[in-house]
């Protein structure tokens, strides 16, 4: 099979070389193309476009496969813990027992906020969305660090993404805390990454705290679950708002504004919102009519390259069912999501589309027994998916070919004409 396409545009032949991984779909290497053809490609929305090279995550979305650096994810999910997969996806690696000790209290020791910091959030209604709170809070961090800038330094980058990771359960606890009138907790350095996250969450000063090992658990697993994505729209953002050598805190900023759009990981919230306006399984069939005459999407289901069932879907039904039952609800809503997903997974329309059960249709109703409100379902994704898009922003610099993203565009907008005075219009 030979190594390059060759396009023909009128009269001239263009070779395009053809780039092998070590899996997945070939790429066209399109770079000399405009040079040589004075042609752009088009491709909003990169339906078929790769963005960059990546070692990271590998997402086969036929057969319903999600790897980080080649580990399976229910194989992580089920036997790993989120620091060691942030060691993984960070280094390429699962870390030696030594290794881990080492980033662990790297990790540890960076969970503080500077004490200045805590009064930022003063300036937020009560009510504000922590969405809109993370987005603030994360950009300010910038103004908090002046030091280890040089993007170019890979000490000073591992500096910022040990920080980023490690402060993210602070800054996200601090979010719900304000949004629910409570004292902020400070993180206690004997406590795990997961453990130390739901103190922050749920302690009161009023008495001591007691952890729920299976509640930890299955906080740090919903972690791992969505740790990263390959190039997903937030991952993108901050990939393209790094090229330009911007403060690492200020690209991370961007992803979490980015993922909170509904379509992308505000879709939990939208997911759960969507059961409770349901409400009971004898709606549903009037709802997926809804669904099918396009007057809303089903929340929770679909998904760009998944046209399978998302793997991550499958642990996240798991471990609904392991809280539930260890917090001894009965939530008629997963009666209602499970009904939903059979109905859904039966009906022509949905099965046409390949529309599947995504990350956000099960972790809702998770998230909720676990005592988080709706509004909080976004944040928990964006304190996980720090680690994705800080270590896909490292690779980034990691790559001698990296320059800054600049797309063109296809311009049908008006050509060239004079300008004309106010008397001489309408
Ligand atoms: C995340 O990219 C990532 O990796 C993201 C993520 C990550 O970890 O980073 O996995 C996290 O964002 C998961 C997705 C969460 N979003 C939702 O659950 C919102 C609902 N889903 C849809 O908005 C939609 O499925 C997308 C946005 C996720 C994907 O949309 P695409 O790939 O652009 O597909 P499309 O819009 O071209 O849809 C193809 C067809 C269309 O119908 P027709 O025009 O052909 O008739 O499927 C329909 C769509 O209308 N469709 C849906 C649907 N999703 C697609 N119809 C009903 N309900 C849906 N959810």
């Amino acid at each position: 099979m030979t190594d390059k396409a060759t396009l023909t545009i009128g009269d001239k032949n263009y070779d395009l070389p053809i780039l092998k991984g070590s899996t997945g779909p070939d790429v066209l290497d399109v770079r000399k193309l405009y040079g040589d053809s004075d042609h752009f490609t088009f491709d909003p929305g990169f339906t078929s476009t790769a963005s960059c090279e990546s070692k990271i995550t590998y997402i086969d979305g036929d057969a319903g496969i999600l790897l980080h650096r080649g580990y399976p994810i229910d194989q992580l999910a089920e036997k790993s813990s989120f620091l060691e997969v942030c060691h993984l996806l960070l280094n390429g690696e699962l870390p030696t027992a030594e290794e881990f000790t080492k980033f662990e209290r790297n990790i540890t020791y960076h969970t503080m906020l500077h004490a200045q910091f805590d009064s930022f959030f003063q300036g937020f209604r009560r009510d504000a969305h922590p969405m809109a709170v993370m987005t603030g809070a994360v950009g300010a961090l910038s103004a908090f660090y002046a030091d280890s800038l040089n993007v170019d330094d890979p000490k000073q980058r591992e500096i910022s993404a040990h920080r980023l990771i490690a402060k993210m359960p602070t800054i996200a606890a601090r979010a719900f805390q304000y949004s629910q009138g409570r004292p902020f907790v400070t993180p206690r350095n004997e406590l795990s990454y997961s453990e130390n996250f739901l103190r922050m969450c749920f302690s009161v000063p009023a008495e001591d705290w007691v952890p729920n090992p299976v509640l930890t658990r299955a906080m740090d697993r919903i972690f791992i679950l969505h740790a990263d994505h390959e190039q997903n729209a937030s991952t993108s953002t901050v990939r393209l708002a790094g090229s330009s050598g911007a403060h690492p805190f200020a690209c991370i900023a961007a992803g979490i504004a980015c993922l909170w759009g509904p379509s992308h990981g505000g879709a939990n919230q939208e997911a759960l919102e969507m059961l409770e306006e349901i409400g009971s399984v004898e709606n549903i069939p009037a709802f997926v009519q809804g669904v099918k005459d396009k007057k809303y999407k089903l929340m929770g289901f679909g998904h760009r390259v998944y046209k399978n069932f998302d793997p991550r879907a499958k642990v996240m039904q798991k471990t609904c069912y392991e809280v539930l039952e260890q917090l001894g609800i009965n939530d008629p809503l997963l009666h209602v999501a499970m009904e939903l997903e059979k109905v859904a997974l039966n009906d022509q329309y949905f099965i046409d589309r390949k529309l599947y059960p995504n990350i956000d249709f099960y972790s809702g109703i998770t998230l909720r027994a676990m005592g988080f409100p709706t509004n909080m379902f976004t944040v928990l994704f964006a304190l996980a998916r720090t680690v994705g898009w800080i270590s896909q922003w490292k690779e980034m610099f990691e790559d001698p070919s990296r320059k800054i993203g600049r797309p063109r565009q296809l311009y049908t907008g008006a050509t060239q004409r004079d300008y004309v005075p106010v008397e001489k219009r309408g």
